[in-house]
């Protein structure tokens, strides 16, 4: 479905975001992409809807496919066809007045008939439970809402691969669930997912698998549960320096702790709830044991 080649990127000045990166990602897949701030998360997403080379300047290398068409070949309009994009903040993201308006929005520039159009909204209000909101207007909708309303607009318009960049982050607790939720769901119908997130403890009881970025290169990729259990050998690494405070760890041996290295030792970590065959304990933040 997506497959990257070679893919290095610098922006203007210089900065490089991305240095050959070789992935490959099938249909179906629900990738999170993690890593430290300024790591190249949003310019690897940028690589796979378009957005690099067509829309940001800079020095790009390499080739990206998605659903078969080579990124650099295909206009960004024409790519939203195929590849949805959701980024953090909903608020920006939305236009219209009303949450159906919303939604047909994207449709009409897209030349369809207005009972195809209607037939479109119709069935992603379904699909994300929204129908109850059609003609509510939207600056009424909790942050939640406007996210779903959000990839409710990008679906409308019939991709296979949802492109979504940390789109929990602006979100209350409440808000960040029913979106992570709707995500799952889509990816268990078959949707490929590909998402940058620093909310990990959330997101990995989803994942397929995941990719741990640092300075513009793939370090990890793989199963969560593996590559945090593999995190564990190499000590805390991945608790401490990849992922952000607050977040978190698995084990893959439930009955194993995972504080051979004192992780779980520091006051304050708490195991969450077991998901997948894989323990999850919290670093919280300012916890960290002193060796990290
Ligand atoms: N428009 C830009 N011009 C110059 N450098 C940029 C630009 N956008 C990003 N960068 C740099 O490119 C690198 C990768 O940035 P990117 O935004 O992809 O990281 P990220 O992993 O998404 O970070 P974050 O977790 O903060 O969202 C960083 O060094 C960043 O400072
Ligand atoms: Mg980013």
């Amino acid at each position: 479905m997506i497959e990257l080649s070679g893919v290095s990127f610098s922006y203007p000045d210089g900065t490089k975001a991305l240095s050959e990166i070789n992935l490959v990602i099938d249909e179906g897949e629900f990738v999170v992409v993690c890593g430290p701030t300024g790591c190249g998360k949003s310019t690897l997403l940028m690589t796979v809807n378009g957005l690099i080379p067509h829309t940001v300047s800079g020095e790009y290398q390499g080739e990206a496919r998605v659903a078969g068409r080579v990124v650099r070949d295909v206009s960004v309009a024409g790519l939203a066809a195929h590849v949805g994009t959701v980024f953090q903040n909903p608020e920006a993201q939305i236009f219209s007045l009303t949450c159906e308006d919303e939604i047909a929005f994207g449709l009409e520039n897209l030349s369809l008939s207005p009972r195809e159009i209607d037939k479109r909204i119709n069935h992603v209000l379904h699909l994300l439970s929204l129908d109850s909101l059609r003609r509510r207007r939207t600056a009424e909708l909790s942050g939640g809402e406007k996210q779903k309303l959000v990839i409710a607009a990008t679906l409308a318009m019939g991709p296979r691969v949802l492109v979504l960049d940390e789109p929990l982050s602006d979100l209350d607790p409440e808000g960040k669930i029913t979106v992570l939720n709707t995500i799952a769901r889509l990816n268990r119908e078959g949707m490929t997912i590909v998402m940058a997130e620093h909310n990990l403890d959330l997101v990995l009881q989803d994942a397929t698998r995941m990719l741990v970025m640092e300075k513009g290169r793939v370090v990890f990729d793989g199963d969560p549960c593996s590559i945090l259990a593999r995190g564990q050998d190499q000590g805390p690494l991945l608790c401490c320096y990849y992922f952000h405070p607050g977040l978190s760890l698995y084990s893959s041996d439930p009955a194993k702790p995972i504080s051979t290295d004192g992780c779980t030792k520091a006051e304050g970590y708490r195991t969450l709830q077991p998901k997948r065959g894989c323990r999850l304990i919290e670093c919280p933040a300012g916890h960290y044991p002193s060796h990290c």
